[in-house]
């Protein structure tokens, strides 16, 4: 039966003002606002000052707060917060990818040892239900892959640089103004973001929980004109991906740009929005797309968590009870194209095999096939003279 929640929040910033939008606008759902943990005191806000506090005790002790939501994007701090409220009980929503990555197996066991929910529905592609769809739909799919455009920021940045030959730099600002981009936007743009929300769809795709550490992420940030110039002249764009596929018994993980041919799907996602393509040995491919960054559409999803938690909804962490076992490797073969500036820097003997080298005056590059164990272990991976890009031809 549905029952009546009374929440706390933490945080008003863009996602805490968004909940408060469509809870406001959503008839039906049995939840109220009590109170909300905000940083800074003084600043001018939108609704009662009566809502606010910044004792973080006030809601954590108020016997009447049955939910708590944790909207805010300090780690350390939204950790101890999300620890104490499941420790005394209180169901947890949050939105904050880095923390859930960073403290998965903790999180599981508190949500054991209290036998209280946590979900997370908004850290994983805001809008898109990925979350619950894996838990409940992909129950008993034995899933092949799961791969995707996982960040809104970078996704902006990379549309306004092929459609519109906006400036990296310009496009980044925007996508800060709009409320897309973390507070340390390095995260966005060097694949992490993308890396913790991967992290959290291996557990529910997999039953595989990971250490950020284990997971190779690799970003925009040296992307320049000359990879601008190949990618359109060979008729492709290029994305920032992530994904985890299992051969075998063995499943691996990576984020990292890709080119992407402008007839493939995942060109279908734009600006802000992320997309998922999840391939089942029986269900076979969909493609989930959908705002993937942004106040409201995130706030849509801590919404949806929220109503859950209203008939008692938890996650069961099914293929981790399937006992599936399968082993995590980066022992992969990849295709790269490594872009460099013609010194003796790269080892052709890292490579399992090259197909293409070319030089020019102003740039080289190669493509080649490479372990990705290999890979993450290549020195010349900070040069901002190199950038790494997985070709077209990587399934
Ligand atoms: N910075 C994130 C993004 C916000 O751009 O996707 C949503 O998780």
């Amino acid at each position: 039966m549905e029952k009546k929640i009374t929440l706390g929040i933490f945080g008003f910033g863009c996602v805490g003002q968004g909940l408060y939008n469509v809870l406001h606008h959503t008839k039906g759902i049995n939840a109220t606002i009590k109170k909300i943990c905000i940083k800074h005191k003084y600043k001018k806000r939108p609704i009662d000052a009566s809502f606010f506090t910044t004792d973080r005790n006030v809601l954590l002790n108020d016997p009447e707060i049955d939910v708590i939501v944790e909207l805010i994007d300090d780690v350390p701090a939204a950790y101890e917060i999300v620890k104490t409220a499941l420790k005394k009980k209180k169901a947890v929503v949050s939105a904050n990818k880095k923390m859930i990555a960073e403290h998965f197996e903790e999180l599981l066991q508190l949500q054991a040892e209290n036998k209280v929910s946590f979900l997370y529905e908004a850290s994983c592609c805001a809008s898109i239900p990925i979350i619950r769809n894996l838990e409940e739909y992909y129950d008993n799919e034995l899933l092949n892959s799961v791969e995707g455009i996982l960040n809104g920021s970078t996704n902006y940045i990379l549309t306004h640089i092929f459609q519109h030959n906006k400036s990296f730099e310009k496009a980044l600002k925007e996508a800060q103004e709009l409320g897309f981009a973390e507070s340390d936007p390095r995260l966005d743009v060097e694949g992490y973001d993308a890396k913790y929300k991967l992290m959290i769809i291996l557990v529910h795709a997999f039953g595989i929980v990971l250490h950020p550490g284990d997971v190779f992420n690799y970003g925009i940030q040296h992307l320049n004109d000359f990879d601008i110039r190949y990618a359109k002249e060979k008729n492709m764009t290029i994305k920032l991906i992530a994904k985890c596929r299992k051969v075998g018994n063995r499943v691996y993980a990576l984020c990292m740009p890709k080119f992407v041919p402008v007839s493939d799907t995942l060109n279908k996602v734009n600006y802000e929005y992320n997309g998922l393509i999840l391939e089942g040995a029986f269900s076979e491919t969909q493609f989930f797309m959908g705002k993937g960054a942004g106040g409201n559409s995130t706030g849509s999803a801590v919404l949806s968590d929220i109503s859950a938690l209203t008939y008692d909804y938890k996650y069961e962490y099914k293929k981790m009870d399937q006992h599936l076992n399968y082993k995590y490797s980066n022992d992969h073969i990849l295709e790269v194209f490594v872009r460099h500036n013609g010194k003796d820097v790269i080892n052709p003997n890292d490579f399992e095999s090259i197909s293409v080298r070319y030089a020019s005056s102003e740039y080289s590059y190669i493509i080649g096939k490479i372990n990705l164990q290999q890979l993450i272990s290549m020195k010349w991976l900070t040069s901002r003279e190199i950038n790494v890009i997985l070709t077209e031809n990587n399934t």
